[in-house]
């Protein structure tokens, strides 16, 4: 289950990444453009107005996030479809895609690299693929989440729900995929210095942060008032340390990866 309202409390943050991939996507007038795991639809409008002779899809598992982009797509500008990456055949568009986008969702998908060959597969020839995935995995809010995890009451329970170390890929794996593909590839990873909260207005903004995405296992299993507290308690008081707060706000380092393919034009 996805909250887009706790989603969208670091929109601006977590809209920078799109706007860094899309920045590497050279299509002058795309047919066809599909955003996969568009989420709650801001990102999704946003290739709209970019491209707007464009036929615009935009996917994804949730029926939340997909009702609150519909409620923000007033001018019904959007296909939005509810579909799992992993069944979503690209044959359904009825036609071969200019731009394929993912943002921050193939985190979700453990079989990604196997799929990628049937997405590009499915794009026009001059197409483009253009994904981005979180790599701070290993990160403390990542790492310290796993080990409150493993000592709370319900480790047995939680375990499987949390985010594996191995959700993504390395980089130089999406270059390979890619390239193996035939396509023209441009692969980078970049750690954004992230400040939250800078006025002091959230007890712990990585706390809120994880809430809206890596947190949610935990929360669906926690349903218990108190099983819940004694999570939140242990987590916030060892990601204070991890990420105290400073006079400008709580520093939030966060790795990216992004890979962007263009297919050549003669295929
Ligand atoms: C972190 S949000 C990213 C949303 C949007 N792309 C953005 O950048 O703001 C991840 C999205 O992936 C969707 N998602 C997760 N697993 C999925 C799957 N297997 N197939 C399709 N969408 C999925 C979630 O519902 C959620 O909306």
């Amino acid at each position: 289950m996805w909250d887009p309202h706790q989603y969208a409390l670091f929109s601006g943050h977590r809209g920078r990444p799109f706007a860094d991939l899309l920045g590497r996507v050279d299509a002058p007038s795309p047919g066809l453009v599909v955003d996969l795991g568009c989420g709650d639809g801001p990102l999704t409008l946003g290739l709209a107005d970019r491209w707007p002779q464009a036929r615009v899809v935009g996917i994804d598992s949730s029926p939340q996030m997909l009702a609150r982009a519909r409620e923000l797509d007033t001018d019904g500008r959007v296909e939005w479809v509810l579909a799992r990456a992993e069944g979503w055949d690209p044959a359904t568009l009825g036609g071969p895609m200019d731009v394929l986008t993912t943002n921050a969702t193939l985190q979700w998908v453990p079989e990604h690299l196997d799929l990628i060959p049937r997405w590009v597969g499915a794009l026009a020839p001059g197409g483009w693929f253009a994904m981005q995935v979180p790599s701070n995995f290993g990160a403390p809010s990542h790492v310290l989440m796993r080990e409150v995890a493993a000592r709370h009451a319900r480790a047995a329970d939680l375990a499987p729900g949390l985010a594996r170390a191995d959700a993504v890929a390395e980089p130089a794996a999406y270059l390979g995929a890619l390239a193996g593909l035939g396509l023209e590839v441009d692969v980078w990873e970049t750690t954004y210095q992230q400040v939250l909260d800078p006025v002091g207005a959230q007890r712990s903004p990585v706390l809120e942060w994880v809430r809206g995405t890596g947190l949610r296992p935990v929360l669906e299993v926690l349903t218990d008032e108190t099983e819940l507290k004694a999570f939140v308690d242990d987590y916030v008081s060892v990601l204070d340390r991890a990420y105290p707060r400073q006079s400008f706000g709580v520093a939030f380092p966060f790795s990216r990866i992004f890979a962007v393919g263009h297919a050549p034009t003669d295929t």
